[in-house]
């Protein structure tokens, strides 16, 4: 285990066997239609790749970048630093995210995709922090609840660390202290 990490909170076939079943339910879900996976960027990208990859019906993809967060404190703020390239008036759109923790930054996307009128938008989370929530959004498809705790790994960073850890894990915090 990488020494800045406390403990596993999910380990690598937890992750496996947990992203193979919302695929099954997703293409089960949107059977008969192509949704685009809009994945936000950067924490989304190993969640998504996994994800896609065990759905079975056609798909297309995009991706946006936004920022809200520096460290592990939330500014409140959110800026879109890349927007989507596809123009999803009339999709069906699932919105791939790593974690929903106060909400604030999926809140503001999906209000933001919104006016451009696409059939449906739905979020698809690969955690859910829900004791952090500040703002009125849920997910529509969340792969694990996990604790008020600062994680890293499968994606998610600590400035810009970690990402590249197969598993889910614990951030000691002294590393952020
Ligand atoms: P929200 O706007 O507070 O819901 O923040 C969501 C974003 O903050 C996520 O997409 C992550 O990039 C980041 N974030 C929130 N909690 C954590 C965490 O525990 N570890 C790493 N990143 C986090
Ligand atoms: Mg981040």
């Amino acid at each position: 285990m990488e020494k800045d990490i406390e403990s596993i909170l999910i380990t690598e076939e937890d992750l496996k066997a947990k992203v193979r079943e919302i695929g099954a339910q997703i293409s089960a879900d949107y059977k008969g239609k192509t949704p685009i996976f809009v994945g936000v960027l950067k924490g989304c990208f190993v969640f998504m790749s996994d994800l896609v990859r065990s759905v079975s019906i056609n798909c297309s993809m995009d991706f946006m970048a936004v920022s809200s967060y520096s460290g592990t404190k939330t500014t409140g703020a959110v800026k879109i630093n890349k927007d989507l390239s596809e123009d999803i008036c009339g999709r069906d759109v699932i919105i791939v995210e790593d974690i929903l923790d106060s909400g604030v930054t999926l809140n503001y996307l999906k209000n933001y995709l919104m006016v451009r009128k696409p059939a449906s938008i739905k979020i698809v989370t690969l955690m859910d922090k829900p004791s952090r929530r500040k703002a009125d959004v849920y997910a529509d498809y969340s792969c694990f609840e996990v604790p008020d705790a600062f994680v890293v790994g499968y994606g998610l960073d600590y400035n810009e660390k970690y990402r590249n850890l197969p598993y889910v894990g614990i951030l000691k915090p002294e590393v952020y202290m």
